[in-house]
């Protein structure tokens, strides 16, 4: 079993934070969403990964990830180019893949419980496609599977105007090579992309067993701002958390703390967490670090008040106010501006962005 992980795409719903790079290069509790797959492949077994890159970012996720040998894998990158569709995606890798059977994993997503069960579950059959699935609330938006009496799936549809069930494909799949003529066949969908979820309609229709498997944990499409502190704030519930750095006399800490060995929180500081603090960071006196917060590395805090918020790194932020529920890119700066007239808030506000004063 090899694994092929998706990582074009524009990023085009994470503007203005993708202007500069990737989308599966923002950080979910200080570590590139991106890694997390490359984790669950690895835990599942699967060593052989083939990387499916995009136009955008192809350096900084090469840069990341290497050769693979730092995570124990062994990375292949294919280059997808313009973003056709996933089936195009998945068609990119056909050569990578040859006889084998794959996983496929978008490398957006986050899931609480990995691939491993997936990967059991299609291996024990006789299947041409593995799917899995969860509910949503808003099944117009996601490929839908209908099913049967006995759970079997009946047919695929992508996001259907009117949906039969709110069963949805996550992305998360598992292919025999029977997918690739599935794929040559395709016709482009009314958004001009090729279909994962009609490539695997076209299996069914040839006769082929789908496998499927309701994922009961926690499943994130980081595509958009308000995903990434939702996964941000998920994986921060649960992650094991150390605390490596420097918390000098006179900070009040508690909760679980994530402290890279290189970063202190000073005297008259208060973090309640879970909180990541990554390296090179330091959060001074009188800045308050809230519950679900994030902070990326080569930062410095400043009497800020920062809750359920993501800070990507090399920042400063030294502003008297309070940031919630935010999502601050790289090298952005929140300064305060108290003491220039007149008063009132001075913004450099990228293109696409969002801001609730
Ligand atoms: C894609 C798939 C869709 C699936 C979803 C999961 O949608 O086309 O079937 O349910 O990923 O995140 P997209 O993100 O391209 O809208």
């Amino acid at each position: 079993m090899k694994g092929v992980l998706l990582s074009g795409g524009t990023g085009s719903r994470l503007r203005p934070i993708t202007h500069t790079g990737p989308k599966q290069l923002v950080p979910v509790a200080n570590k590139p969403v991106l890694e997390y797959a490359i984790e669950d492949l690895k835990e599942a077994g699967i060593t052989e990964i083939g990387v499916i890159l995009g136009n955008k970012g192809r350096d900084e996720i090469q840069d990341l990830l290497g050769d693979g040998s730092k995570y124990g894998a062994e990375i292949t990158y294919i280059v997808q180019g313009n973003p056709l569709g996933l089936a195009h995606a998945a068609g990119c890798a056909r050569d990578f893949v040859g006889d084998d059977d794959f996983v496929m994993y978008l490398g957006d997503n986050i899931l609480k419980s990995g691939v491993t069960d997936l990967v059991k579950s299609f291996q024990a059959g006789d299947y041409g496609a593995g799917i899995a699935l969860q509910e949503v609330d808003d099944p117009q938006a996601f490929g839908i599977v209908n099913v049967d009496g006995e759970g079997k799936i009946t047919e695929l549809i992508e996001k259907p105007d009117d949906p039969p069930t709110n069963l949805a494909l996550i992305g998360m799949y598992i292919f025999s090579p029977a997918i690739f003529d599935a794929i040559d066949n395709l016709k482009p969908s009314w958004r001009g992309e090729l279909e994962i979820t009609d490539a695997i309609q076209s299996l069914l229709e040839d006769g082929h067993a789908i496998d499927s498997h309701v994922v009961t944990g926690w499943w994130k499409d980081t595509g958009k701002p308000e995903d990434i502190l939702e996964a941000n704030r998920l994986v921060l519930e649960e992650m094991a958390l150390t605390t490596a750095g420097v918390i000098e006399d006179g900070a009040e800490v508690n909760g679980r703390i994530e402290l890279d060995q290189s970063s202190t929180i000073k005297s008259g500081a208060v973090v309640r967490g879970p909180v990541s603090i990554a390296e090179n960071t330091t959060i001074k006196s009188g800045t308050y670090v809230g519950p679900y917060s994030s902070i990326g590395a080569n930062s410095t805090l400043k009497n800020i008040h920062i809750e359920n918020s993501v800070v990507i790194g090399d920042s400063q932020i030294t502003a008297d106010g309070r940031i919630v529920d935010s999502l601050l890119g790289r090298n952005a700066n929140v300064e305060s501006a108290a003491e220039l007239l007149p008063e009132g808030r001075r913004l450099v506000v990228g293109e696409n962005s969002q801001l609730k004063l």
